[in-house]
């Protein structure tokens, strides 16, 4: 068995808002072996993004966290602070969410992205700049000396997305954490996108945040998030194709390929103590005034008391 690169348990993340409580995260568990890919999606304010700041310790002052972070064994919450430096970016390298703020603007994005792969592989300059003009060239960012010597206000945002995708690409972190890298990218590029960043699961581990779920269907397992829970996990192909969960089926209904049909009603602030999805679900049932656990049923986890095994 290959080894385990990720492993959260029952991460629970709260934010204190002017007096009032706002539960990102609700109990996750979630585990990445070497050599795996998984995408996670969800609606926007599922937690995707809260979640990758969590693994990578960057919420220590802005919020509560409890639960367990293991990144190859080690506690994430107890590491010593320079043995966290470390990590990020050797160990877990993440493509944030915003490319458009990413990037200094009064640097040229190539000599950005060498100087991050030379700081993280820690090479000299000019292996650092042959990297990263390989890596660029790979992610369709043509003619490179030209985009190499680009300021990020001469890019768009798919070039500047592709340029943060390189940093990940080029270094050989052991995960990498994307959020939304093809958000903005037309077909031909998000595919580039989508091999690049699944070629760094070869020898590490991939966890892609997207709304796109036929983007997802390209990494080996699915997770989707439910206010800040896990709703469905499982082979990328059983959860898109065979979806088994009220919410997963409805996220799959509004893809425009699939009818464009939104799901009733919105998210409630305060769910009570049933099952998150209760009040926007046709399938509920008295049951679901409890809540539902992680079950394993065909083939997949699923939370919900109405799915038959
Ligand atoms: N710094 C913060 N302070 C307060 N609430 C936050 C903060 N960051 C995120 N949240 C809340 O946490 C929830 C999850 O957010 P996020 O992870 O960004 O969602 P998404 O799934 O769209 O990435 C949302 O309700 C959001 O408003
Ligand atoms: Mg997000």
């Amino acid at each position: 068995m290959n080894g385990s690169v990720l492993s959260v348990r029952d991460l629970r993340v709260n934010f204190q808002t002017n007096g009032s409580k706002v539960s990102a995260l609700n109990g996750v568990d979630l585990d990445l072996a070497q050599g795996e890919s998984l995408a996670l999606a969800g609606e926007s304010g599922s937690g995707k993004s809260v979640l990758a700041f969590a693994v990578l310790r960057l919420l220590d002052d802005v919020a509560d966290v409890e639960g367990k972070i293991l990144f190859e064994g080690e506690d994430v919450y107890q590491m010593a602070h320079g043995r966290l430096l470390d990590i990020r970016g050797k160990g877990i390298c993440l493509v944030p969410q915003s490319p458009g703020t990413a990037f200094d603007p009064l640097r040229k994005v190539g000599v950005q992205i060498s100087d991050f792969i030379r700081k993280v592989e820690q090479i000299d300059a000019a292996d650092a700049r042959s990297r990263s003009i390989t890596e660029m060239d790979r992610l369709g960012l043509r003619p490179v000396k030209d985009t190499y010597e680009n300021y990020p206000h001469r890019m768009s945002g798919g070039m500047l997305e592709r340029s943060l995708i390189a940093c990940a690409t080029a270094t050989s972190s052991r995960l990498v954490i994307a959020d939304e890298p093809t958000k903005g990218l037309d077909r031909r590029t998000k595919d580039i996108a989508l091999s690049a960043l699944l070629s760094t699961a070869e020898n590490g581990a991939l966890m892609m945040i997207t709304h796109d779920l036929t983007s997802a269907k390209r990494c080996e397992r699915t997770a989707i998030m439910y206010c800040g829970e896990l709703v469905e996990i499982g082979p990328s192909e059983s959860v898109i194709e065979d979806s088994v969960h009220p919410y997963t089926k409805g996220l799959i209904r509004s893809m425009p390929e699939r009818g464009m049909t939104p799901i009733p009603r919105r998210v409630r602030s305060d769910p009570g103590g049933g099952c998150r999805f209760y009040s926007r679900c046709n399938e509920a049932s008295e049951k679901c005034l409890f809540h539902p656990d992680l079950r394993m049923m065909r083939g997949r986890e699923v939370r919900c008391w109405n799915v038959d095994a």
